[in-house]
């Protein structure tokens, strides 16, 4: 079944729609440091905004504990909210609060942090029951959630019916341009996976080789396929228990003709933050008392390479330290690489997408998503609890 989209609703005119969003943006100081999920969120609030009569968006924000903590408020994502949208928001301090129901023809509501509750994370009935009681319809456009069996995307969707219930415009957006990757994507398909760990990312690191061509590792995790090699790796970021994972990955790849591109040449320091040693060195000599930070400029170039002759490509993780100015080459290499790419290109994570908006092309990749496990679990093949409980 497909899911259900704004113009599937009916009786949307005037009506009272509680919105889910992932309004889980990067707050310092009471300040929102990126807005990019509030602005993802705008198109379908705009169009709410020209046929419902109430409007509540409610989200959760970190990693609250089940209770009021104000290091976890919304209320910093209200003023951009309304600047974004160039109408008034009233923030609302309490999800449950029971004046909601009260709220004037024209109002745009934001609730505070959803996970303020226990019963949001334990996809309680009674909780949904009361955050959807004063509301006719429900939109989720909140794909950064979307893998989460939680009370506001699960629970509360089945407590409405066909026609009462759709997926927003992000949520449609994210679902299309992620299902190119899925379904029978345009080969050669070139997938780049980095960050520090493999073992958060072995279940989409097996789904890839079922449609990739080619798999470039980056990152932490790469020292771990290095190891597995037979490389020393020095004092590098390992799991050890991920060897054999990584053994795996490589002779199933081998075994279907996929290219495993690792690093060939490395950055190393002494110190992450306070280095007296960078260099280059090769992948199979690195010091002892030395650790990997970055992908060295042969690897690198082997990489952008494999990405320009891509029709498509996924890259979720950095491929280095990013962070730190020298040991961004790496990722700022991949970045442009995608950028450059005539195929489809495609970026998921945090990580990641701080990075492409750092080297300044976010406008030349086909699709930012706003999800980094969304997007893994959806490249996984997983069902997306959001998306299920929609199409029910
Ligand atoms: C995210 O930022 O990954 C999403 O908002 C989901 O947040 P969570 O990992 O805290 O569930
Ligand atoms: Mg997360």
């Amino acid at each position: 079944m497909t899911t259900p989209a704004l113009a599937d609703l009916d009786g949307v005119e005037g009506a009272r729609v509680l919105t889910r969003l992932d309004l889980n943006v990067p707050i310092d100081d009471g300040r929102v440091q990126d807005d990019t999920r509030i602005v993802a969120a705008i198109p379908t609030l705009n169009w709410l905004g020209e046929r419902a009569s109430v409007i509540a968006a409610c989200s959760h924000l970190g990693k609250a504990k089940g209770s009021p903590d104000p290091a976890y408020s919304l209320a910093p994502v209200a003023p951009v909210l309304a600047e974004a949208l160039g109408r008034p928001v009233r923030f609302v301090d309490d999800c449950l609060d029971p004046g909601i129901a009260d709220a004037e023809p024209g109002t745009l509501l934001l609730l505070e942090n959803l996970r303020f509750y226990p019963g949001e994370k334990a996809n309680d009935e009674a909780f949904a029951a009361r955050l959807t009681a004063s509301f006719s319809h429900y939109v989720n456009d909140a794909f950064g959630t979307a893998h989460r069996d939680h009370a506001s995307v699960s629970a509360a969707p089945r407590r409405f019916g066909r026609g009462k219930k759709a997926a927003g415009f992000l949520m449609a957006a994210e679902v299309s341009a992620l299902s190119r990757l899925v379904r029978d994507p345009e080969q050669p398909f070139v997938a780049v996976v980095g960050g520090a760990k493999i073992s958060t990312k072995t279940a989409p690191l097996e789904a890839l080789l079922d449609r990739v061509r080619t798999l470039l590792i980056g990152g932490g995790m790469a020292n771990t396929f290095l190891k597995a090699l037979g490389h020393e790796i020095g004092r590098s970021l390992v799991e050890d228990e991920m060897l054999s994972t990584a053994r795996d990955v490589m002779d199933t790849a081998a075994d279907r003709s996929i290219d495993v591109l690792i690093p060939t040449d490395v950055v190393v320091t002494d110190a992450i933050d306070a280095p007296s040693i960078v260099e280059v060195v090769a992948a199979d000599a690195i010091p002892p008392d030395l650790m990997v930070v970055d992908l060295g400029p042969e690897s690198h170039q082997r990489f952008a390479a494999a990405i320009g002759g891509a029709r498509t490509v996924f890259w979720n993780g950095p491929m280095g330290v990013f962070e730190i100015e020298a040991f961004s080459r790496g990722t700022m290499a991949i970045a442009t690489a995608m950028a450059d790419c005539p195929g489809f290109t495609v970026v998921g994570g945090g990580e990641s997408v701080l990075a492409i908006r750092r080297a300044g092309v976010v406008d030349r990749i086909d699709h930012v998503s706003t999800g980094g496990g969304a997007s893994l679990a959806f490249l996984t093949g997983d069902e997306l609890p959001a998306l299920a409980a929609l199409e029910e």
